[in-house]
């Protein structure tokens, strides 16, 4: 039987769309690990539970009455004690959360964390 041209060109297609998304899928995400250590997981349950994400948004998804805290650390702090000395007063309008030194650490950890992620995958 002889196969149409039509349809070697449809499973030659086929074939390079399987290879390109395994490709895709596997390697080509390979390098893209991050490692949360202990503080900075501790620094994000709370974040949830104090429920900043009411107005800061990660990755473009939150509440917008405070600015985005995606890359804010590389953007706005360079050291901590900017962030540290919100996280510990508050602002007019960010409330003062009463947390503690080791706290405020924890929160800038994740923080930092969410900011390396932000920026470019690693190369490998
Ligand atoms: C009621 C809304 C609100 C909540 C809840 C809130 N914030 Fe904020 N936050 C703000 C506002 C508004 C600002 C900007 C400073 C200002 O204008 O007062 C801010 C500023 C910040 C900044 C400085 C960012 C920059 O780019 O200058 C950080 C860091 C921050 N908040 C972290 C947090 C964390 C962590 C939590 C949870 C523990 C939190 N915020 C909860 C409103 C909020």
């Amino acid at each position: 039987m002889q196969l149409s041209l039509k349809f070697k060109v449809l499973i030659t297609l086929f074939i390079l769309f399987s290879l390109y998304t395994a490709f895709v899928y596997t390697k080509a995400t390979a390098g893209a690990t991050f490692t949360m250590n202990d503080d900075a997981y501790k620094g994000k349950m709370l974040y949830q539970k104090f429920n900043c994400t009411a107005c800061h948004q990660l990755y473009g998804l939150g509440g917008y009455l405070g600015p985005e805290l995606t890359s804010a650390y590389t953007q706005k702090a360079q050291n901590d004690a900017y962030f540290s000395a919100i996280l510990k007063n508050g602002t007019v309008r960010m409330p003062d959360f009463n947390l503690s030194d080791n706290e405020v650490k924890q929160v800038i950890e994740y923080l930092k964390y969410i900011d390396q992620t932000s920026k470019q995958i690693p190369a490998y």
